[in-house]
């Protein structure tokens, strides 16, 4: 029995990427596209932040070697190897911290630049770094979602993971101790239709007042 190509879906407007976003674990076996790859990268760079704190990072995993690497460390689950390209997404608060000059506005000149820099030291200078570590995650978690749907804008599509081992993947990825994952994004073409949305009802998880 021949099993019907999934077909490819594109997605013109954000209402459409969030319709036909699903989460994908059978992948196309092809390369991804590097111009699409960054300008994914980039638009979801793009996302808003908390003084604009950009806390963010990626990585991207191509490497056939180190894929099988981060599969074992996620249980073993096969998407991370099907997928072409693995885009780790985590936050360092610490690197946020020790270059935040670099977050202020250009417009805002030298004294925006120094009033980024006491903003920061004065609400996290005296927190335990997993405490920060925690207020970063909370604007990268923003980024993870803004990747997932510049993916399907770009006609991609991902599957969000945070079943893994944290100390494992920094390991074998070389990150700081100190780093806190949103997650992994295994990313490329459908190879399968993923399953429709199960939703609450909007009644079901919201208040009017
Ligand atoms: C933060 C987060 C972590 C997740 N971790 C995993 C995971 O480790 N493995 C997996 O197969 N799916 C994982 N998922 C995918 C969810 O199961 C999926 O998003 C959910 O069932 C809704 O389905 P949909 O994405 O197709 O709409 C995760 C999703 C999120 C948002």
């Amino acid at each position: 029995m021949t099993v019907a190509e999934p077909r490819p879906i594109t997605a013109t407007t954000v209402a459409e990427a969030i319709e036909s976003r699903r989460s994908i674990r059978t992948f196309v076996q092809e390369p991804m596209d590097q111009g699409d790859l960054r300008e994914i990268l980039r638009l979801a760079s793009l996302a808003p932040s908390a003084w604009n704190a950009q806390t963010w990072r990626f990585a991207v995993v191509q490497d056939a070697a180190l894929k099988e690497q981060l599969r074992e460390a996620a249980y073993g689950q096969g998407q991370i190897t099907s997928a072409p390209a693995v885009i780790v997404v985590y936050s360092d608060m610490e690197d946020t911290l020790a270059t935040v000059e670099e977050t202020a506005h250009p417009g805002m000149g030298e004294q925006g630049r120094a009033g980024q820099r006491s903003t920061f030291d004065n609400v996290f200078g005296a927190q335990e770094v997993a405490q920060r570590g925690q207020w970063g995650l909370t604007q990268a978690n923003i980024a993870f979602g803004f990747l997932m749907l510049a993916a399907r804008g770009l006609g991609y599509d991902t599957v969000p993971m945070l079943g893994f081992q944290p100390d494992r993947v920094k390991d074998i990825l070389g990150l700081p101790a100190h780093v806190q994952f949103a997650g992994l994004l295994p990313i490329g073409k459908r190879a399968e239709e993923g399953f429709p949305h199960h939703r609450h009802n909007v009644e079901r998880i919201t208040k009017f007042y």
